[in-house]
Formats: structure tokens, C-alpha cells, sequence
């Protein structure tokens, strides 16, 4: 497979960051789109502008995946206008940088519920249908903290531990039945992520940011070749390598400068 063309695509996170470029990335392939995400006014912007320029059809579903049952309320309004998922990204996500004590437990548990609940049951869900068609490709998008723990965003670093393992196992139990599942993790990437994380960048993580354009287009990529894991950029490349020669607490000490304080 080449192309996406004519598929349907589910895209999480679709109001900004890597989300939007997933979208326009997916459509200029002819896909059709389904945006999810809590703020309504961008989505609607971005499809309306999607329509246009690449004459795709482009739904908007204004929800917060975080909401108890919020995966199953969107795969019900989906089924009951017939629209089928070929294509799920689940890219919805944020961060909490700071001191694991200083932070509010509900914010903590919000995070979790949508980076790794939401998540798990929208792979469920969405991949049971694409299992019984023997077709379908499911990307999830984790991190490059995904590879070690980080002080100073140790639940964060935790959820997307959880989608990479998750994701590489799902990639293995799926494949038989004719679904890719494929992990993307991301480096530090130009997006409101660390607005959204109370982050600020240090000079390092600066030097070291990439344009979300090709860290999406690396995970589509992977996903049409059928890849388990793609981890975009030669830094972060050696970075997650660098991690089979060195000590856990050595990990844990450079990644904690790297992020910041
Ligand atoms: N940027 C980075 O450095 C980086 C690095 C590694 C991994 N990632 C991962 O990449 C993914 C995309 O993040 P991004 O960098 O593109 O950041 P972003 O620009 O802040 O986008 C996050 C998206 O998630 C959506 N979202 C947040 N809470 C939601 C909720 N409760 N329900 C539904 N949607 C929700 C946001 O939309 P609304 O606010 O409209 O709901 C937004 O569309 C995340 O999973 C993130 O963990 C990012």
C-alpha cells in the first residue's frame, strides 16, 4: 500500500499541534476526516479549509475524550451515521511538568484518563471493527520520554511508557488479523504542548525542537509502511539508543537537564 486514498480517517487532538498536520497530511491523500478534539472553532476552521483545498469530506466532533465513556459516546455517533473508521489517530495528549507533590492529583488523573484511558479504549473499540473487516491502521502517538523516566515529568514520562508498550504489543497481536498498529514517538516538537505542560523550553530542548510537519509526515509514513515503532530525528534517534549503554539513574539525570526545571 502506497496511499490512504479514499480511506476514513479518526484523528484525536485535531485542533492544533500535531493534530492539524496529521489532518492535512491524511487529506491531501484523499483521505476523508473525522476531527476530534474539546475546542470546536478551530476544528471547524481546519475543515472547512481541508474541504477546499483538497475536496475531502471533513466531520467535526467537539468532545473531551477525558470525560468518562467519552470514547464510546464518539464511536456511537459515528455508528449511527454509518461512518466507518479506517484509519484512528490517537494523538490527543498534554503534558504536566513540575514537581509530582505540587501537582494537583486531579490534574495528574485528568492526564492519565486521556493520554492512556481514552486511548486504550478507542484502540478497543475502533480496532475490534477493524479486525473483523481484516483491514485498518491505528497510529499512537507516545514520546521520546516514553524510552526513560523524567524527573520533574514523571507521570507524563509514564503514560506514554504505557502507549509505546501497549502499542508494540497491539502492533504483534493485530497483524494477524490485517490491522498495522504503529507507535510514533515524538521529540520535542514546536506545538502548544508546553503551554498546555506549564513548560518552559531550555536553551537545550531549544536546540533540539522539531516543525511538527515532519514528525507527523514520519508517522504516516511508518504507518503505511507498516512499521511498529518510529521515533522522528537522528538526535532523538541517538537519544533512545544511547539509553541501551547507559545507567537507569544516568537516563534519569540527563533527561531531567534536558527538560528543564
Ligand atoms: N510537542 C511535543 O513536544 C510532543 C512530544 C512528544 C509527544 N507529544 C504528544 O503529541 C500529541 C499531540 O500533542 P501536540 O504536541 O500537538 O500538543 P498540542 O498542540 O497541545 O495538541 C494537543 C491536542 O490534544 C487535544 N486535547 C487535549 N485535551 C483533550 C481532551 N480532554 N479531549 C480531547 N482532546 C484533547 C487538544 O485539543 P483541545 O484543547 O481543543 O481539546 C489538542 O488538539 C500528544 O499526545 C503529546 O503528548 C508531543
Amino acid at each position: 500500500m502506497n496511499s490512504f486514498a479514499g480511506k476514513r480517517a479518526l484523528i484525536t487532538g485535531a485542533s492544533s499541534g500535531l493534530g492539524v498536520e496529521f489532518a492535512d497530511l491524511l487529506a491531501a491523500q484523499k483521505v476523508n476526516l473525522v476531527l476530534a478534539a474539546r475546542r470546536q472553532e478551530p476544528m471547524e476552521k481546519l475543515a472547512s479549509d481541508l474541504r477546499h483545498k483538497y475536496g475531502v469530506d471533513v466531520l467535526v466532533e467537539a468532545i473531551d475524550l477525558a470525560s468518562h465513556g467519552a470514547p464510546g459516546r464518539l464511536k456511537s455517533s459515528l455508528d449511527a451515521r454509518s461512518v466507518v473508521i479506517d484509519i484512528l489517530v490517537n494523538n490527543a495528549g498534554y503534558g504536566l511538568h513540575g514537581d509530582f507533590r505540587e501537582t494537583p492529583i486531579e490534574r495528574t488523573v485528568n492526564m492519565i484518563q486521556l493520554n492512556i484511558t481514552a486511548l486504550t479504549e478507542l484502540t478497543h473499540l475502533f480496532g475490534r471493527d477493524m479486525a473483523t473487516r481484516r483491514s485498518g491502521h491505528i497510529l499512537l502517538v507516545a514520546s521520546l520520554l516514553a524510552f526513560q523516566a523524567v524527573p520533574g515529568d514523571a507521570a507524563y514520562a509514564a503514560t506514554k511508557a504505557y502507549v509505546l508498550a501497549l502499542g508494540e504489543a497491539l502492533h504483534d497481536e493485530f497483524r494477524p488479523h490485517g490491522v498495522v498498529v504503529t507507535s510514533l514517538c515524538p521529540g520535542h516538537t514546536a506545538t502548544g504542548f508546553d503551554a498546555a505542560a506549564g513548560a518552559t523550553v531550555s536553551p537545550l530542548l531549544r536546540v533540539l525542537t522539531m516543525n511538527p510537519r515532519p514528525v507527523a509526515a514520519s508517522g504516516i509514513r511508518a504507518l503505511l509502511q507498516g512499521k511498529a515503532m518510529v521515533l522522528p530525528g537522528l538526535p532523538n534517534k541517538m537519544a533512545a539508543f544511547s539509553n541501551r549503554l547507559t545507567p537507569r539513574a544516568m537516563q534519569r539525570a540527563t533527561m531531567k537537564r534536558i527538560m528543564g526545571p
